[in-house]
């Protein structure tokens, strides 16, 4: 597999697999120590990881901070950041959506700043806001990009119907879509979509929240944001876990982890071009990033994977 990819029409370069911060907002993940977030994102440059997605909501902001601690000591011309805007959070905990053209310039300064960093690679409506007019969105990104604030924008979360509107007002060159290979929805309209318009794609939950890794028994019982979806209780849980069990040998056969032929698989779709792994510690991304080491599959290794799942 190729080292860099092109971010679709973005002009991005970026790593197909992509570090995700939504483990560094100490909020739904539970809490990371800060160090150990830091050190995960050194391990991921050491093992040629450029491409960092995180969001000012990823725990009101904290997120970005640790993510700026951590690149500091990065050369900033050598890797892409990702970042988001949408929900308007307050002080006192509350939140709404928010696309207007004055919170999307403010809220760009604020990311910039708790990043530590004068330019956004990417930066992305986190999810499709209905009371702002498309037009005022557009235009509040480009204004951005014209002021070198930002490189490049796209969207997140939109539905095919959504990002067509979002195209005919603005230059939104990226997708980041939920999709792994047990839900893969969107390869029906959204993924054949974006390669026909050479949109960047990047997934995010590609792993599942973890259930695509293989190290679950279907037993086991969660403190945080897994405890309240459904897909991690009762028989549910267990049946996922039983398709993915049926990874285990092929991956063995291959000399690879169920994570890594997991993310070998999902990054075999043509029209995507980076899979976002929330990681918790270096492990994690080590495990994520040696992936980029192994051979492409081949036709019949993809569908064998995909039959598996089904
Ligand atoms: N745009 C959006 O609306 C949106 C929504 C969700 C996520 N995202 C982005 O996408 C990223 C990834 O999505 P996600 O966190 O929902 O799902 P994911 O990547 O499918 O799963 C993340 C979880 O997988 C486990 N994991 C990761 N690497 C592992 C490894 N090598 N071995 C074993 N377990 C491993 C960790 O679980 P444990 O906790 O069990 O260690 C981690 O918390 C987020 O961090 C965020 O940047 C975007």
């Amino acid at each position: 597999m190729k080292e860099r990819v092109q971010l679709g029409k973005s002009g991005l370069k970026v790593s197909p697999i992509c570090f995700g911060c939504w483990q560094m907002g100490q909020t739904y993940w539970g809490k990371q120590p800060e160090d150990v977030l830091i050190r995960a994102v050194h391990t991921a440059f050491e093992y040629n990881v450029n491409f960092f997605d995180t969001a000012d909501a990823y725990g009101d902001g904290i997120a970005e901070k640790i993510l700026g601690k951590a690149i500091k000591e990065l050369p900033r011309d050598k890797i892409i950041i990702a970042t988001k805007v949408f929900h308007h959070f307050y002080p006192d905990g509350h939140r709404h959506p928010d696309l207007s053209k004055k919170y999307i310039l403010y809220e760009c300064e604020k990311s910039l700043e708790r990043l530590g960093i004068d330019y956004i690679d990417l930066y992305q409506a986190h999810s499709y806001e209905i009371y702002t007019p498309m037009e005022e969105i557009a235009e509040a990104f480009e204004k951005l990009k014209r002021e070198g604030k930002i490189r490049a924008y796209g969207v997140s979360n939109f539905t095919l119907e959504q990002l067509r509107l979002a195209r005919k007002y603005g230059s939104f060159s990226t997708l980041q879509p939920y999709y792994n290979l047990l839900e893969p929805g969107i390869e029906k309209d959204l993924l054949p979509y974006c390669y026909g318009e050479k949109l960047g794609v990047l997934v995010y939950s590609p792993l599942l929240r973890g259930i695509l890794t293989g190290k679950f028994t279907g037993k086991e019982v969660f403190s945080d944001l897994r405890a309240n979806d459904l897909r991690f209780k009762g028989k549910r849980f267990q049946e996922l876990v039983r398709k993915v069990e049926k990874l285990k040998p092929v991956a063995k056969d291959k000399g690879m982890s169920v994570t890594q032929l997991t993310l070998l698989t999902t990054l075999s779709h043509p029209a995507i071009h980076s899979a976002i792994v929330g990681i918790k510690n270096s492990a994690q991304i080590k495990e994520a990033a040696e992936v980029m080491r192994y051979k492409d599959l081949t036709l019949p290794e993809y569908y064998q994977v995909r039959s598996l799942l089904s």
